[in-house]
């Protein structure tokens, strides 16, 4: 398999590292603007292989979309992170720009590509993703849901005292600090629901400490994570690669599932080799419903600032 990361940042770099070392992938091409950067990086990496055991050839290139000729699956990092105290959707002025641009070039080169949008404001970089290529909507994925699920584990564990392999939990809606939903309800310790453990008060702050888990580290390192979303992105290229049919909630382009239309937002999806097998529709409560349909009007709201 063939993999572009396009993006040489700190969540590029990442995610070519995890993917490297589970040794899935038999390339890896690291594309950045900046010169000689994803070169770099590259040879770093590959430098690492007799350390790490992994046999995947990772080569970078500055802008020359030719060497990403026949990608099985591109992940775009690429545009400005946040800084402290900004929300992710402040960066579309500039980001909208770069995904476009981006995302022409790799369909030029690789037509039959899955594209996983990292980039944000992501939900709406992968609207654009969507409407700029007119690749069919099971090839495109936004990678948001697997991090904030990612970043749910981790309090859910902290709250139980217990480790994270003990804890299942799924996050919907959009990757925003306003808008995204972790669903408290279904989580479990074990197969066994957490409300068994935690009070309604200290699942509330789990919840809400999650939904700030980007925006706490961007104001802790002084601009957006690398580790986790990098790990997120690198799992669902696995699941592509394998073949996995692993649920991840990833923002994906609806035609009424939810109710809701036009739009690319977090829902549960099958992931697999053909990228989204399946739409998962779960039953959610009235109260589960209406947080989906605010995070939904503030997604098209940031949509309409594109300019399509
Ligand atoms: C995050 O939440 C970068 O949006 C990503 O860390």
């Amino acid at each position: 398999m063939k993999v572009t990361v396009v993006g040489a940042g700190a969540v590029g770099a990442s995610c070519a590292e995890y993917i490297a070392i589970k040794n899935f992938a038999s390339e890896v091409v690291i594309v950045d603007i900046k010169e000689g950067f994803a070169e770099g990086k590259a040879m770093d990496l590959m430098q690492t292989a007799s350390l790490n055991g992994f046999d995947t050839k990772i080569v970078g290139t500055t802008g020359d979309y030719t060497k990403t000729a026949g990608t099985d699956v591109a992940v775009i990092t690429s545009g400005i992170p946040r800084k402290p105290g900004m929300t992710r959707e402040e960066l579309i002025g500039i980001n909208a720009g770069i995904v476009k641009s981006v995302s022409e070039s790799l369909i030029e080169h690789s037509p039959n590509v899955i594209i996983i949008v990292v980039s944000n404001p992501m939900d709406t970089m992968t609207y654009l993703t969507h409407k700029v290529t007119g690749l069919p909507k099971n090839r495109i994925i936004g990678m948001g849901g697997a991090l904030d699920s990612a970043r749910f584990k981790y309090r859910l564990s902290e709250a139980l005292e217990c480790p994270t392999s003990d804890v299942d939990g799924m996050v919907i809606g959009g990757h925003s600090d306003t808008g995204m939903i972790p669903l408290t309800r279904l989580a479990t310790r074990n197969s066994v629901r957490v409300s068994e453990f935690l009070s309604e008060e200290r699942l509330d702050k789990v919840a809400q400490d999650t939904m700030v888990g980007g925006a706490t580290l961007t104001k802790l390192l002084g601009t957006s994570a690398w580790y986790a979303p990098g790990a997120a992105v690198s799992s669902m290229v696995h699941a592509i690669a394998c073949d996995q049919k692993k649920i991840f909630p990833c923002s994906t382009y609806l035609e009424g599932e939810y109710g809701l239309n036009d739009i690319c937002i977090g829902v549960p999806v099958i992931i697999g080799k053909n990228g989204i097998e399946k739409i998962v529709d779960i039953n959610l409560s009235d109260a589960e419903k209406e947080k989906l349909a605010n995070s939904a009007a503030a997604v098209t709201k940031t949509n309409g600032l594109l300019e399509l």
